[in-house]
């Protein structure tokens, strides 16, 4: 493979910056049998947590204009299923696996991803600390920068791993929640998780997901995911992953330039599985066309 897409998030050396967002790819596992998953430059698998979770009850997706709502609870198989039946297959398929860890407090967070430590084949963990569909964890640690700062300093001391942590649209200042991490020493920020929304059946007059609320992305939400890695770029050093509603190289190219280092492409993925791939080959294409590397592009909006 080309090294002109060969990318650098600090201590993570990925073989390019276009990722699978976690929650959209499953496992990864799930589409090795209709392409080569060692091509993607990362996949974010669906949030671990240190027991398995039934996540909350159904519906949990629906359609939404330009983008989907869910409400899916983090449900998953657990550490200790996900490391035994599923590592071994990842890697056996040359995977880059970046595990997204889900605690419910910051020493839980510390156990899980000491844990990941010591398994062969994970090449970063991304903290989740803003998922919008647990009643504890997730977007409760990434609202303000105290919180997000404890959960980042528990797993920068309990792992010698590349730590990217997750950020929440709905911080109540995202570039303090940013900043905060980055001293706490998070290696990368990755953002944006999704927007809590809300869709009504108004025949039944009933919320369309089974909890009533669930989390908004897709395409509805790239500009403002866009700005908001603008606003991130300006005040903090580490590299930044960008997505939302990243459909297309167009869309990538414009997280890019907003400074974004790397993106992750997520709810695509559910109406097009090779979306990602597809993406990597137009912009090995584009950079190479004009003798570039991504990085080269990374925050070069010309503003005013
Ligand atoms: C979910 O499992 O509810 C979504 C995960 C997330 O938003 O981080």
């Amino acid at each position: 493979m080309s090294d002109i897409l060969k990318t650098t998030l600090g201590p993570l050396v990925l073989k390019n910056p276009v990722m699978v967002a976690s929650g959209t790819f499953g496992y990864g596992l799930e589409y090795s049998d209709i392409m080569d998953i060692s091509a993607i430059g990362g996949i974010s698998v669906k949030g671990i947590s240190l027991s398995p979770r039934p996540g909350n009850p159904p519906p949990r997706m629906c359609e939404t204009p330009s983008g989907m709502l869910n409400s899916i609870g983090l449900a998953n198989v657990g550490f200790d299923v996900f490391v035994t039946e599923m590592m071994p297959k990842l890697r056996a398929a040359g995977a880059t696996v970046i595990a997204n860890a889900y605690g419910t407090s910051a020493s839980d967070f510390a156990e899980l991803c000491r844990k990941f430590d010591d398994v062969e084949g994970i090449a970063a963990i991304e903290v989740n600390i803003s998922c919008p569909n647990v009643k504890s964890g997730g977007i409760h640690f990434g609202v303000s920068g105290k919180p997000a700062a404890e959960v980042t300093a528990a797993v920068r001391q309990a792992t010698r791993l590349p730590v990217m942590v997750k950020l929440s649209p709905e911080a109540r200042d995202l570039k303090e929640v940013a900043r905060a991490v980055e001293e706490a020493g998070a290696d990368s920020v990755s953002l944006i998780n999704t927007f809590r929304g809300m869709s009504i059946d108004v025949n039944t007059r009933r919320p369309r997901l089974g909890v009533g609320f669930g989390g908004l992305s897709g395409p509805a939400i790239r500009p403002l995911a866009v700005r908001m890695v603008y606003d991130v770029a300006q005040v903090v050093r580490i590299p930044i992953v960008g997505m939302g509603g990243i459909t297309c190289l167009r869309d990538a190219l414009e997280f890019f330039l907003a400074g974004a280092s790397a993106v992750q492409v997520g709810t695509a993925n559910f109406s097009n599985p090779t979306v990602a791939v597809e993406i990597i080959n137009d912009l090995r294409e584009y950079c190479t066309n004009r003798n570039i590397r991504p990085a080269d592009l990374v925050g070069k909006v010309e503003m005013g």
